[in-house]
């Protein structure tokens, strides 16, 4: 927990136009209460509490006079608007991913970034889980089958037949912190879990008895394939044509990362034409999806509109540790969820700290 400041402490720091007032922080759209509580206990909050993200202008001209931002990935905090927060020392983004924001940019301009590892890993192995079953078993079409008065057969032999999950094999592309807790779930249903990943992860070898194999073997022999990459250069388009045609006819894949890993339309193909069996969807090359979107169409595909971390508590503690990511800079302490540490060479945390 964070220490209560004495009035005294916070009002005594002097730093540009910040003299004898408290830092501001712009909070760019509606966030769970507990945030913001936290940051209004050291820091001039200035809440848009607004459920959409800012339009860009007005996130520009927000953060002007700005020493921190709590943002969410749906802000694009790039060189053009880092340049405009003279004053910014600290961005908080509620999300695991930083792939919205320029790290190397905000790391020459001295800039700390803190984020939210960690508090949202078992409720995303969750959701890609949900995801895998409910394609796998196809719960929705299924529903919707129900709903719209199509099942006039009370239980038929031949019926809505799906993909056994039980004894399959599971390849996870990425074995992060998310990638590692789906494994384990993966245990449960007796699987063999094939991963893969630009480091091998020999204690997962040894705690989850996952096997370490090629991008190549693991399309080819995963009856499951999820995705638990960042978003970078090297794994945008990752999953294009030529690798869901290396997939299984059986294989469904799971995509709870970053859309722009999968090529979507090569997906909406190889779902339509039946080059893979199935998909479970949690995000999109853009979100929202466009209306006449390929995949709308497709009964195989589960979507679910990038909600892979929101449960009542994740998203609480996603608030809090950001607050606090942001409130322990700027009392020039170093947070446990700094995500660009290289910073701290370039701007001390003692030439940061204003609480
Ligand atoms: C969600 O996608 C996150 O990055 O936290």
């Amino acid at each position: 927990m964070l220490n209560t400041l004495s009035e005294e402490l916070r009002f005594k720091y002097v730093e540009g136009k910040n003299i004898g007032m408290k830092p501001t922080v712009y909070v760019t759209r509606r966030i769970p209460e507990i945030g913001i509580k936290l940051l209004e206990e050291y820091c001039e909050v200035r809440y848009r509490d607004e459920v959409p993200s800012p339009p860009r202008e007005e996130l520009l001209k927000a953060v002007e006079d700005v020493d921190a931002i709590f943002c969410t990935l749906n802000e694009r905090i790039d060189k053009e608007l880092i340049d405009r927060a003279k004053r910014l020392r600290v961005v908080g983004t509620m999300s695991v991913g930083f792939d919205h924001i320029d790290l190397e940019y905000a790391t020459s301009k001295g800039i700390y970034v803190v984020y939210t590892p960690g508090v949202l890993t078992e409720t995303v192995a969750d959701h890609a889980w949900a995801l895998l079953l409910a394609a796998a078993r196809r719960v929705v079409e299924a529903d919707n089958m129900i709903r719209s008065g199509e099942w006039t057969i009370p239980w038929a032999p031949t019926m809505m037949l799906g993909h056994d999950v039980y004894g399959k094999v599971l390849g996870i592309i990425g074995l992060g912190r998310i990638g590692y807790a789906v494994a384990k779930r993966a245990k449960g249903f007796n699987m063999r879990v094939l991963y893969y990943d630009v480091v091998r992860r020999e204690q997962a070898e040894k705690e989850l008895g996952v096997e370490y194999a090629s991008m190549e073997r693991i399309l080819k022999e995963s009856d499951f394939v999820s995705i638990h990459v960042p978003l970078t250069p090297e794994t945008r388009g990752l999953i294009g044509e030529k690798e869901l045609k290396m997939m299984k006819k059986t294989a469904v894949l799971v995509n709870t990362a970053r859309g722009p890993v999968v090529d979507q339309k090569a997906l909406a193909k190889a779902l339509e034409e039946g080059w893979i069996a199935a998909a479970g969807l949690d995000v999109f090359e853009k979100e929202p999806i466009d209306p006449d979107d390929p995949l709308l169409k497709l009964k195989n595909v589960v979507l679910t509109p990038h909600i892979a971390s929101a449960s009542h508590d994740t998203r609480n503690k996603m608030a809090e540790l950001t607050a606090q990511g942001i409130i322990k800079v700027l009392k020039g302490e170093r947070p446990d969820n700094l995500c660009n540490p290289d910073v701290l060479k370039v701007r001390p945390l003692d030439q940061v700290k204003i609480i």
